[in-house]
């Protein structure tokens, strides 16, 4: 088990390089290993959840070719998967489980999805139960991973499938069998959740249709290779824009950043909250906009993150509730239930850190109350092995006074490789 040890900071400056994607590179590797042909992939996360989903598609025969700057997929159509030799691991990552269950089930074969003990704890009932209306067959220990697919041969039944949760995973997971069945597959959700799959299937020619409030897919769909440009992924870039905001004379700059709008309420939140993150150089590529973003230091306010904002931010909340700290006034969060479903329980892993650290935080059901703004103190944060809890709590440890000592430290790796290093290229003390 790593630690890292964290001083205080200064500043943080410079244009700071964060990882590809991470939602929109697993898409990319999925929708690319079922098209027809070589599919080439730019700026691909190096992600450990990344590679779970690129083992899992080495794994029923993938060949995929990693270079430097470039990433090749060798696609072999909609059923040209090999049947697995083994189980597919999909480590640390829902998303890997989730989108891989709604290609599987519509195979010839059965496959068996696992994962590590964070991932065999969270729920999979939300697929399950959508994929058994479409005919498919899943053997699960309690709904839980291990998963076992039995693939449905490719007859699979169009559903019209409201989920209770906004859960892109689930709505990607609904419409990538929805590619194998005859006719409308349709997914509303009560609030939005993010469409990078909706929008890439247009760049493989498969016309999705997307709205707020849900989408749908008209099967079967053949999928032709394309080339692809992933932008940075902005909820790693959060930590960063959060720490220039703490700082004093801190400047952060970031390039090519994703800045789909289901994916921008950081940057609302941030907004009402009173920062200065300035957007130009607004461009779209394969159907995701991007933009170059600016942050400096900031005396912020406090407010109420719920309801449908909290889709958009749920991986940003831990870095949201560090920030929080340091705001004149009561924040309260609220809704956000699905993060004791994370990679840990995330509201109890913030609340608990926080307060050991001296914040004024009340852990709630669906999220909590924080009061500041109150100085930090650098103490032993457990991390729960969950990279955001990890990132968010070093950011916290910039800000604290006295050290502060990251338990599991290595977990930062499932989303952003380096991370630490480059925290400490950035920082002045
Ligand atoms: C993701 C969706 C979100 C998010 C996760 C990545 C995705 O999960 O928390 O980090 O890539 O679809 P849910 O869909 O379960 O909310």
């Amino acid at each position: 088990m790593a630690t890292r040890m964290i001083q205080p900071a200064k500043s943080i400056q410079g244009t700071i390089v964060v990882p590809g994607d991470k939602s929109i590179s697993h898409r990319a590797l999925i929708l690319s290993s079922i098209a027809d042909g070589d599919s080439v992939i730019f700026g691909l996360s190096r992600a450990a959840d990344i590679n779970s989903t690129l083992h899992c598609l080495e794994g029923v025969g993938i060949q995929i070719d990693k270079q430097p700057d470039q990433t090749i997929v060798h696609g072999k159509g909609k059923f040209g998967y090999r049947v697995p030799t083994d189980i597919l691991n999909c480590g640390n990552s829902g998303t890997t489980m989730r989108l891989m269950a709604g290609v599987l089930a519509a195979q010839s074969f059965d496959a068996v999805l696992d994962g590590d003990e964070s991932l065999r704890r969270r729920p999979m009932r939300r697929i399950i139960d959508p994929l058994e209306q479409m005919g498919v067959t899943i053997e699960s220990r309690d709904y839980k991973a291990p998963l076992k697919i039995r693939g449905a041969s490719g007859h699979l039944r169009t559903i019209d499938y409201a989920t209770g949760i906004a859960s892109a995973q689930v709505k990607s997971c609904i419409i990538l069998a929805g590619l194998y069945a005859s006719g409308i597959t349709r997914v509303t959700e009560r609030s939005p959740s993010r469409d990078h799959t909706e929008r890439m299937l247009l760049e493989f020619g498969v016309e999705a249709q997307f709205s707020m409030g849900g989408a749908g897919v008209r099967g079967p769909a053949e999928l032709r290779p394309c080339t692809l440009d992933i932008p940075q992924d902005i909820s790693a870039a959060a930590f960063f824009l959060v720490a220039a905001l703490l700082l004093q004379e801190s400047k952060v700059e970031f390039t090519n950043i994703g800045i789909n709008p289901s994916r921008v309420g950081i940057l609302d939140a941030l907004a009402a909250m009173g920062a200065n993150v300035h957007k130009s150089d607004v461009t779209e590529l394969n159907s995701e906009p991007r933009a170059h973003l600016t942050a400096g230091y900031r005396k912020l306010k406090a407010t109420t993150l719920a309801g449908s904002l909290i889709p958009k931010i749920i991986d940003e909340l831990p870095i949201l509730a560090v920030a929080a700290t340091q705001t004149e006034g009561v924040t309260t969060i609220r809704d956000a239930e699905e993060l004791r479903i994370k990679e840990c329980d995330r509201l109890k892993a913030m609340c608990s850190n926080l307060k050991k650290m001296g914040a004024d935080i009340r852990e709630t059901k669906d999220g909590c109350v924080i009061k500041g703004p109150t100085p930090l103190k650098g103490t032993v944060i457990d991390s729960h092995g969950d990279h955001r809890i990890a990132m968010s709590f070093a950011v916290a440890g910039l800000i604290a006074e006295g050290e502060t000592v990251i338990q599991d430290s290595e977990c930062v790796e499932v989303s952003f490789p380096g991370f630490f290093e480059i925290l400490e290229q950035s920082v002045q003390r």
